[in-house]
């Protein structure tokens, strides 16, 4: 079974759910978390992105978003986010869930994904959880309103998933045909248990594929960009057919 497998198997189906996690954005020039080269091999999470952190360290925690919000000005969505906006446009994608931060599926055209991991582009208050603008967050000042702590809209450790993201994205996945799980490690939970939630057909596309290999119907080894390449090649073949 190959990209041509999923191509098919894509055209069948009434719902296609797709599960993204950082390695969809590495090849923006975006870090992921856990492989070689990315943030926490260098750096403790509970240091910079936790509840502990934002409450206890906030200067350090403060650094480290704004140098993650600085990272996306030079960086854009790749060739892999403007094939799945594509394939929404065409009708061939139902949702994408997703743990990235980065907003690069809406950048890309995506407008049905649910924000799992929440987002590094808004910011609220700590305290009154009042909107502000980016900038206020970026020039290290306090909440206008009441002087609080501001931060990104994004999930910590220590805090629950967004309601409405994680009941939409759970929803979706039990309803799909097809589940295409993408450059995730599938290590952080809750989002680690959505791909059992899947009735239909489970694909796994990843550059390492080792560690969850048992899971999935079919697993593609390789970069996101160009395996949805791949797919979408094979796509437009059997549609033009
Ligand atoms: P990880 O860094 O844990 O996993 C990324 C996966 O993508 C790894 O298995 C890589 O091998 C793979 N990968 C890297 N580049 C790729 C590429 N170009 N194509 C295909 N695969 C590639 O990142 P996540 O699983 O997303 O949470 O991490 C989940 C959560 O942990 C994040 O949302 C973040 C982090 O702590 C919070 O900050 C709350």
């Amino acid at each position: 079974m190959t990209t041509s497998t999923l191509a098919k198997w894509m055209l069948q189906s009434n719902s296609t759910v797709i599960l993204t996690g950082a390695g969809m954005s590495t090849e923006s020039g975006i870090p992921d978390f856990r492989s070689r080269t990315g943030w926490w091999k260098n750096i403790d999470p509970r240091t910079v992105a936790s509840v502990e952190s934002l409450q206890q360290n906030y200067e350090l925690f403060r650094e480290f978003y704004q140098m993650r919000i600085l990272s996306l000005t030079n960086c854009e969505p790749h060739s892999g986010h403007e094939i799945l906006a594509n394939w929404e446009a065409r009708g061939l994608l139902t949702l994408i869930a997703t743990q990235n931060v980065d907003r690069f599926h809406q950048q890309a055209g995506n407008g049905a994904v649910a924000e799992l991991h929440g987002n590094i582009v808004t910011i609220r208050c700590q305290t009154c959880g009042k909107a502000l603008p980016l900038g206020h967050f970026m020039d290290n000042a306090v909440c206008t309103y009441c002087n609080g702590k501001l931060r990104p809209n994004v999930v910590l450790f220590g805090e629950a998933l967004p309601q409405q993201a994680w009941n939409r994205s759970l929803h979706a996945i039990q309803n799909a045909d097809v589940v295409i799980v993408i450059g995730t490690s599938l290590e952080v939970y809750p989002v680690n248990q959505l791909p059992a939630m899947c009735q239909g057909r489970l694909v796994y596309i990843n550059l390492d594929v080792s560690g969850n290999s048992r899971n999935f119907d079919l697993i593609l080894q390789g970069t996101a960009g160009g395996v949805l390449a791949e797919i979408d090649k094979y796509l437009r073949e059997l549609i033009a057919e």
